[in-house]
């Protein structure tokens, strides 16, 4: 029989309480979604400012639809790229001072695609620990080599660079926000050890994009990187931006180079243009800072509760905050008894985080009322330590 060990993985999967299984939302309004006919709310979307539904993108996506249709038709080197993707691109490279700028369908494809671009024979991409599944696939998946540094140590970063001399080309990649933790990189102490060493630094900013910048342009806005420090900017849409999608910043070069040689890129259908036309909108929307701001008071209201409750939180200033519980069964104990209270809270589990540290990933956005917040935290209260 062929393929047999998807019956046998799937199995040790249900056995270790690591099976994944999707849930379908049936709708969803604010910050509430029904599932099964009930409804809770949801504390685990990247639509950090509740930009998805907001009457800005859905207007722009229709006033998209009626100009450039449903899908762009084309891959972008044939006649899929329009002056939507255009209008996006030039709005990014002017805001975050760019000469370039090149959209991705997903900021998984862009992460893949930087790897198999650059990371040629004798490079080596040197990533945080705890980067995205989508640079470390990338980076086995091509011929340059993979190696981690312990996550934002900066000096465990500068012996391993300190090993790499030889390596011309080096790429040093981190998240802005990291995506299951919620704590920044430190990327202040990070560039000089970056310059020292004669490397490139890679910024995966899916989650700064749009909560961090005074025009919600995320971490590069935020610490004014210039793209001499900062040679490759990758960015999604997909949070809290409230679209799809991604992007690449950086020099004319690198974007020549990745319409040249990106796979992902050339032998790919481009993002419809509606989307990108919907994606400015959302981008022009976020340069008022009030959504932002809401969302810092969640966060900061969040914060107090849990401390004032003898909550242990992992240290984060963002709109993400993690429980660490310690075992994949725990953590989806945990998220059935919230469910149970109303609160839906997703157990995240090892591949996705290291073992061990399995955990409720809880996400604020500023579409949570004060009231949302407190009904978290009294339900947390009640869960975190069920037993059946
Ligand atoms: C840090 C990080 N990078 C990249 C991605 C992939 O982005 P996308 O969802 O657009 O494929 C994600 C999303 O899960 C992410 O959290």
């Amino acid at each position: 029989m062929a393929f047999v060990f998807m019956q046998r993985e799937l199995a040790a999967r249900k056995e270790q309480s690591l099976l994944r299984q999707r849930q379908c939302i049936d709708s969803a309004a604010g910050a509430l979604i029904e599932v099964a006919g009930q409804h809770f709310i949801n504390f685990s979307s990247n639509d950090y400012l509740g930009m998805r539904r907001s009457a800005e993108v859905a207007q722009a996506w229709v006033d998209g639809i009626s100009e450039y249709g449903g899908g762009s038709g084309a891959s972008p080197l044939v006649t899929g790229y329009t002056k939507a993707h255009r209008e996006l691109e030039d709005y990014l490279a002017a805001g975050l001072g760019r000469d370039k700028v090149l959209l991705f369908n997903s900021g998984f494809a862009a992460n893949q695609a930087i790897c198999q671009a650059l990371l040629q024979v004798d490079s080596e991409l040197i990533a945080d620990k705890l980067i995205h599944a989508s640079l470390i696939d990338g980076a086995q998946s091509c011929d340059g080599k993979l190696v981690r540094y312990r996550h934002n140590d900066v000096e465990h970063l500068e012996q391993v660079l300190a090993k790499s001399s030889q390596v011309t080309d080096k790429l040093v990649a981190t998240e802005g926000i990291f995506s299951m933790d919620g704590d920044r990189a430190p990327l202040e102490a990070m560039l000089p050890i970056v310059t020292k060493h004669q490397a490139w630094l890679m910024l995966d900013d899916a989650h700064g994009m749009g909560v961090l910048g005074a025009h919600g342009l995320g971490t590069a806005e935020a610490l004014s990187l210039s793209q001499q420090q900062l040679p490759i900017l990758m960015g999604t849409f997909g949070k809290a931006i409230g679209t799809a999608g991604a992007f690449v910043a950086g020099s004319a070069e690198l974007i020549d180079y990745l319409i040249n040689f990106s796979r992902h890129y050339i032998y790919s259908t481009a993002m419809p243009a509606a989307q990108a036309h919907a994606t400015t909108a959302s981008l022009i929307t976020l340069q008022k800072p009030q959504r932002r701001e809401l969302l810092l008071q969640r966060i900061t209201q969040f914060k107090q509760l849990a401390q004032r409750a003898g909550i242990t939180l992992l240290p984060s200033d963002s709109a993400i905050q993690a429980v660490l519980v310690g075992s994949a069964e725990q953590a989806l104990k945990i998220s059935d008894k919230l469910k149970s209270l109303g609160i839906w809270a997703t157990a995240i589990r090892y591949p996705t985080v290291p073992k061990g540290t399995d955990r409720l990933r809880l996400t604020l956005s500023s579409l949570h009322q004060e009231q949302d917040i407190q009904a978290l935290i009294d339900a947390l209260q009640l869960s975190l330590h069920v037993k059946d």
